[in-house]
């Protein structure tokens, strides 16, 4: 958490509940994200995640509870009107048109922008977003020939140009080089160095504790826990929280379940008294 933190949230959830036909996808979920922060939610697969930031973006209504921007009540119908808003979101899975360039598909974010003369008018924007943040992006490149690093960041270039406060990730760097995640970490910071907001979507222990400010942890839907890195993150309690128990006994149990459906399942191949009589340096029998 920064150390001078404002007292008002830019975005405050309450008593988030989605539910779908025998699942509880959001239970009653609070969260608090403010100026100047990298708040983490942190979960398990299937935790809720990507539910709650479509609630955010506006892709999916809330069955109860409600939201504000600044202050202010925020219901949302579309994403549309988040992106009014100053929200924008970079999806688990791009929303990018492949037979498109890059200039054509932000264009598609744009509704003053000319489709059939988009460069144009948004070279400019392009620009200016890509030199403040250091996102070099060729404009007539084409999508299909982009490599997924490249293509997350013609969603980040969008969001920015749309003049987003607060950027929605959801696991961005699943589809990254270590590298990249290098540099996309080097975005954000300078993204909340300016007073934004960031909620950062992931389920890996060692890029919360090194990017976030605070983080919020959820467990089937529900808020487990939350930790601010003022006092400290410690992988070991983060990853008890999102699991619900030790992190080793979690995995020991799964290695236990693995092992007995095998021991359950038809013997495949059985060796018997099998030995090598060559010297070390030879290939064993195959
Ligand atoms: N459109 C939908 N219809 C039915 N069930 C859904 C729908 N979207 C999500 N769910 C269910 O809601 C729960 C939460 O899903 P969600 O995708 O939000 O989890 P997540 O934390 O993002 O998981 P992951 O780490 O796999 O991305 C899951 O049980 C999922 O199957
Ligand atoms: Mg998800």
């Amino acid at each position: 958490m920064n150390p001078a933190e404002p007292l008002q949230p830019r975005l405050s959830l309450r008593g988030i509940e989605k539910r779908y036909p025998g699942v509880r996808a959001l239970a009653g979920v609070d969260l608090d994200v403010y100026p100047g922060q990298v708040h983490a939610v942190l979960g398990e697969n299937g935790a809720g995640k990507s539910t709650l930031m479509h609630v955010v973006y506006g892709l999916v209504a809330p069955d109860e509870g409600s939201m504000a921007w600044e202050g202010e009540p925020l219901r949302l119908r579309s994403p549309r009107e988040a992106i009014a808003r100053g929200i924008g979101l970079v999806a688990q899975h791009f929303h990018l048109v492949e037979r498109h360039t890059v200039a054509e598909n932000l264009a598609l974010g744009f509704p003053d922008a000319p489709f059939w003369r988009p460069t144009r008018s948004l070279l400019p924007r392009l620009r200016a977003a890509a030199e403040r943040y250091g996102l070099a992006l060729d404009p007539r490149a084409q999508v299909r020939d982009l490599s997924p690093g490249e293509r997350q960041r013609v969603e980040i270039v969008k969001a920015l140009m749309q003049g987003a406060r607060l950027l929605v990730l959801d696991e961005p760097t699943s589809v990254l080089t270590p590298a990249e995640v290098d540099a996309l970490f080097a975005v954000l910071r300078r993204f909340v160095a300016e007073g934004s907001s960031v909620v950062f979507v992931s389920h890996k222990l060692a890029e919360v504790e090194v990017l976030a400010d605070a983080v919020t942890v959820l467990r089937r839907g529900a808020v487990v826990g939350r930790r601010s890195a003022a006092d400290g993150l410690d992988r070991r309690d983060l990853a008890r929280l999102m699991v619900g128990r030790d992190l080793a006994a979690a995995v020991a149990d799964r290695g236990r379940a693995r092992a007995e459906a095998i021991a359950a399942g038809p013997v495949r191949l059985r060796l018997t008294t099998c030995a090598s009589t060559r010297p070390v340096g030879h290939r064993a029998p195959r």
